[in-house]
């Protein structure tokens, strides 16, 4: 992807967890101040490891963490990948079977209301991730990669579950995307289609990766639900129900 960087100091201010309450009202042990349980571990800082992710097996993909520390094995590859055509979409890309009838339903319901959609991403193999971060750090330099650009092994889109959206008449998508109407259409309804952004606007300390209002993640309408009313990103809500 060509998109221009924009790099965005940021303070998060996104809100905290609702507190939620027993039949009496009366608040649950696990709904104190902020949402955190009291035993809660606290989200690791974003640091680079190479410890395997948990939660790996391939129907496990609403569960699986990867993010800058977490990886995937090089061999991690769902075998139900379906070309994205089957969803109504262009281009030679692929998503697991179980994201297809969400995903056509997107793309139909976005054409329905004015603002078409694009894919620019969807999975990519480790070796396929691995050439496109050798290629970037060859550009832009290590740091300037890895804020943008996963490391093999640690890059959502090889879960198979991943897409990258851009607006059907662009070729390409950069960080004012949720200005357009197709970005915005896609901020405000993606939740309804079970897809989550995952690196969303002054949550980089959080999500370890720059803003990209591209990147969707999917997890069903029912999960993307709960995960969107947490008021937590995708990292922070995995990481609490990962096993310790
Ligand atoms: N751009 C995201 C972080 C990836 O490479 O998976
Ligand atoms: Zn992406």
């Amino acid at each position: 992807m060509t998109a221009a960087v924009i790099f965005v100091q940021m303070i998060s201010t996104r809100e905290t967890e609702s507190t939620a309450t027993d039949v009496a009202g009366i608040p649950t042990p696990a709904a104190t101040q902020g949402g955190e349980a009291p035993d809660a571990r606290p989200l690791p800082d974003c640091r680079k490891g190479e410890e395997p992710a948990l939660l790996t097996s391939y129907d496990e993909w609403p569960e699986t963490l990867v993010d800058t520390h977490f990886a995937l094995d090089a061999d991690y590859a769902p075998d139900d990948l379906r070309p994205v055509s089957k969803a109504g979409f262009s281009g030679d890309f692929e998503v697991r079977k179980v994201a297809l009838k969400d995903l056509e339903r997107l793309r139909k319901d976005a054409d329905q209301a004015g603002n078409p959609l694009g894919i620019v991403a969807a999975y990519r193999d480790y070796a396929t991730q691995q050439d496109l971060y050798d290629e970037r750090v060859k550009l832009y330099g290590r740091d300037a990669t890895q804020a943008r650009t996963a490391r093999p092994g640690h890059s959502e889109h090889q879960l198979g579950v991943a897409v990258d959206f851009r607006s059907e008449d662009a070729d390409d998508v950069d960080q004012d995307w949720e200005q357009t109407p197709e970005g915005a259409w896609m901020a405000e309804h993606a939740v309804a289609y079970g897809f989550v952004m995952s690196y969303p606007r002054q949550a980089e300390d959080i999500t370890c990766y720059d803003y990209e209002p591209w990147h969707y993640r999917y997890f069903g309408p029912k999960r993307a639900a709960e995960i969107s009313a947490s008021g937590q990103t995708v990292r922070e809500y995995l990481w609490s129900e990962q096993p310790t």
